[in-house]
């Protein structure tokens, strides 16, 4: 009888760190699973040299949007297929797009929508939250009771986009179904009437390119809709994620509402660190690359976001992911003929720089260390949206794992990238530190740069109830 290889993959020697340690080991993997952390570890049938590489917990990225369509009937340029391959070269391994409820369509057939075209085609993991645009009492007291049960532990809520917005009734209806179920909802907090009254002074001075996209959506829009959406949740005694937060009055709402005891989970995106509002500018209608909600803010906006992140008032740091093309007859340079900024889909790509960016910026400037950086891209994502398998490097959980080379400079160009815009926001911006080999469920699916995994190795994975709705754990 042959020797039967106790490991089916060894990475060896790498500079591992989770959110709380860092530390040289090798990780050996079996089943799909770490089965064992330490030196000396031989006997794999497959091997990933590590030594001078961080191996950290694959990268989660608990807000992007695959296969959406936005308002419009403009449908987002990345499906299951091109988001998860650009979100593993990222150095991601699970991603959480949203399954968005149509007016008068239960969550249930939403859901069968997304998952027949998620179904074989993933290179990550994936797990859905649930948009809720029509909360009827059926929605409320029936299904999405029954969903959360089902593993889709997680809900959003939008204050502003016609026909997606709730009123605060609705939003207070819908956070008691997540007081009763345990769910996690998440709050895209701006004001629609607000947005509604400034576009119609922009349009009626014919102001309409892209720049009034933000102008439109003032700090104050964020700052007052994140106030109540905090004051709701208050109210109703729930938790609360305050999603894509752009700026210092918005953090400080959050900050007071923690101040009172609330349980408020803060996130924000690679835009508001990288990108201002002067992006939105430039010839050409080129400052449509740039339109997403919030928008993009100024200096002291990004030194707030910084600070954040530094100070542990950011959880998450997730790349909200809505890639539209830029140059393409439904793109975001032609929407409805240049009329109005008002009609520029919302959204840009960035699921596979959201962590070079992150790494780059935060840990090769000593802004955040290694344990954070961990913290941010992976470990929080999994414990707060009840992926309780992954988002950290310990025997037991997932072999999800990303290999970084912290010595690769890089300039990041779209044409080096996997997903399916037509441009980067982020286009001739240097980074240092890039995922080399990204490990799925002990499946090598990136090595040395290339892609070798198959599509269909990322599954669709139910969720348990997050860990700050969950008493004692
Ligand atoms: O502009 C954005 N962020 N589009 C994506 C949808 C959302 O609000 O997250
Ligand atoms: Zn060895
Ligand atoms: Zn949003
Ligand atoms: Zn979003």
């Amino acid at each position: 009888m042959s020797a039967v290889a106790e490991f089916d993959l060894v990475i060896h020697s790498g500079t591992v760190a989770t959110a709380s340690d860092v530390f040289v080991a090798d990780i050996g993997i079996r089943d799909g699973q770490i089965a064992q952390i330490g030196r000396g570890l031989e006997g794999g049938r497959e091997r990933v040299d590590a030594l001078g590489k961080y191996v950290l917990p694959g990268g989660i990225d608990s807000h992007v949007h695959l296969a959406q369509p936005s308002g419009d009937g403009i449908v987002m340029t990345d499906g299951f297929e091109s988001g998860t391959r650009s979100a593993l070269f990222g150095g991601n391994t699970c991603v959480l797009p949203f399954c968005l409820q149509a007016k008068g369509q239960t969550l249930r057939e939403a859901l069968k929508g997304y998952h027949a075209l998620a179904e074989g085609n993933c290179y990550t993991d994936i797990s859905f939250h649930l948009i809720v645009s029509d909360p009827t009492e059926a929605v409320l007291g029936q299904e999405l009771p029954a969903l959360v049960a089902d593993g889709y532990t997680s809900f959003k809520v939008f204050m502003t986009y016609e026909g997606l917005r709730l009123n605060d009734a609705e939003i207070l209806a819908t956070m008691d179904t997540a007081r009763r179920t345990g769910a996690l909802v998440m709050v895209h907090c701006e004001n629609e009437d607000a947005i509604r009254y400034l576009i119609g002074r922009h349009e009626a001075q014919g102001d309409v390119a892209p720049r009034a996209h933000a102008t439109t959506r003032p700090i104050a829009v964020e700052r007052e809709a994140t106030h109540r959406a905090l004051s709701l949740a208050e109210i109703v005694d729930v938790p609360v994620v305050i999603v894509h937060v752009s700026n210092g009055p918005a953090i400080d709402e959050i900050r007071a509402a923690r101040a009172r005891g609330r349980k408020v989970v803060g996130e924000t995106c690679p835009q508001y660190l990288m990108l201002t509002a002067d992006d939105l500018d430039g010839m050409d209608w080129e400052g449509a690359k740039f339109v997403c909600s919030p928008p993009p803010r100024d200096a002291a906006s990004q030194d707030a976001c910084w600070r954040g992140l530094e100070n542990g008032t950011f959880d998450l740091f997730s790349s909200d992911h809505c890639p539209f093309r830029y140059d393409d007859p439904a793109g975001k340079r032609n929407a409805k003929g240049r009329t109005s900024f008002r009609h520029i889909p919302n959204g840009i790509p960035g699921v596979e720089t959201r962590l070079p960016i992150l790494f780059s910026e935060g840990v090769m400037t000593g802004r955040i260390d290694l344990r954070r950086f961990v913290a941010l891209s992976s470990t929080n994502h999994a414990r707060l949206y009840g992926l309780e398998s992954k988002g950290s490097i310990a025997v037991g959980l997932d072999a999800d794992i990303a290999i970084w080379d912290p010595k690769i400079r890089r300039t990041i160009r779209h044409a080096d990238l996997h997903d399916g815009a037509d441009y980067s926001p982020y286009e001739g911006i240097e980074v240092q530190g890039w995922p080399t080999d990204v490990v799925l469920g002990g499946a090598v699916m990136v090595r040395d740069g290339e892609l070798v995994g198959a599509r269909g190795e990322g599954r669709y994975r139910p969720r348990a109830l997050s860990s700050l709705t969950r008493l004692g754990m």
